[in-house]
């Protein structure tokens, strides 16, 4: 079953052109939406204005060598690794999530591009397909169940939904779905995979038809904030901000009495 490709029977139904299609329009969806947003809240507006005066601000000028290693460096450890979240089980399921999609989008593309005309897609691509659908279920009932800050700080019950889970859940149910899917059709359980099927469209138009109202553009606007941020740090402008004070952090014995999660 984990390598057995869904797209090529469902070729049988529906034809490759309009998988194509499907794909290039949530695409589109995403680049639109993204664009919306960045008009609607000026974020990168105020991103460019509050790095140029941040600039002024600079100890040293860096040399494009300089730039480009600090880029790298940003790319391999804060953005590939989610540094910003910690050592500990939400940086965990981040990276379960966030590597789960990856996997789980490159491969639908390539076997809706390339192996939905009847020829036999390589084994692995299939593969990659359905562990990538598993990672982002781990990870995202992982952060859903246990780590999102309104559960685990606030003590809100797993159920209670708000527009800020849309993301999450439109994430969760394209990956669940797009499995149930892949398994009843497997087992040639017709009209479940039916039902399923439509169930993984409407999340996938979910996901992407409501970037404007997730949180799903946090993935392009994170790593910009990253660089800038580290940037920043080697130019010696730090953002503006103060330095870290040249005194030992003496917080009395009270910081250790619990976990801090009260945020
Ligand atoms: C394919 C790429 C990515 C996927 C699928 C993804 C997925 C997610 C999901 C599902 C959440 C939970 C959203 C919520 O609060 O309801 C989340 C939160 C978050 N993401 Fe991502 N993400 C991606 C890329 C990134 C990148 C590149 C960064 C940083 C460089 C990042 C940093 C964060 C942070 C800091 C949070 C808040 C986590 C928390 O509250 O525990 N994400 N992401």
């Amino acid at each position: 079953m984990f390598t057995y490709n869904p797209f090529s029977d469902l070729a049988l139904l529906v034809p490759a052109i309009a998988m194509q299609v499907f794909v290039i329009a949530m695409i589109l969806l995403v680049v639109a939406s993204t664009v919306l947003d960045m008009v609607h809240k000026k974020n990168v507006i105020y991103f460019f204005r509050n790095a140029k005066k941040a600039k002024k601000s600079a100890k040293k000028e860096l040399s494009t060598g300089t730039k480009t290693a600090v880029i790298l460096k940003t790319v391999a450890h804060d953005i590939a690794t989610t540094s910003e979240l910690g050592m500990g089980k939400r940086r965990i399921a981040h990276v379960l999530g966030m590597y789960g999609t990856i996997l789980f989008w490159i491969s639908s593309v390539i076997l809706i591009f390339n192996y939905s005309d009847g020829s036999t897609a390589p084994s692995y691509l299939a593969l990659m397909w359905h562990v990538g659908a598993l990672m982002t279920c781990l990870g995202g009932y992982w952060f859903w169940f246990f780590l999102r800050v309104d559960v685990s700080a606030e003590a809100h019950p797993w159920y209670r939904i708000i527009t800020a889970d849309l993301f999450v859940l439109a994430l969760l149910s394209c990956a669940t779905f797009g499995l149930a899917w892949s398994y009843t059709q497997f087992s040639n359980n017709i009209g479940l995979s039916y039902l399923f099927l439509i169930l993984y469209i409407v999340s996938n138009l979910i996901l992407f038809g409501g970037v404007y109202w997730s949180k799903f553009a946090h993935m392009f606007y994170k790593p910009g904030a990253a660089i800038q941020k580290n940037l920043a740090e080697a130019d010696g402008s730090r953002d503006n901000l103060p330095p870290p004070a040249d005194a030992p952090e003496q917080f009395g014995l009270g910081i250790k009495r619990e976990q801090p999660k009260h945020y």
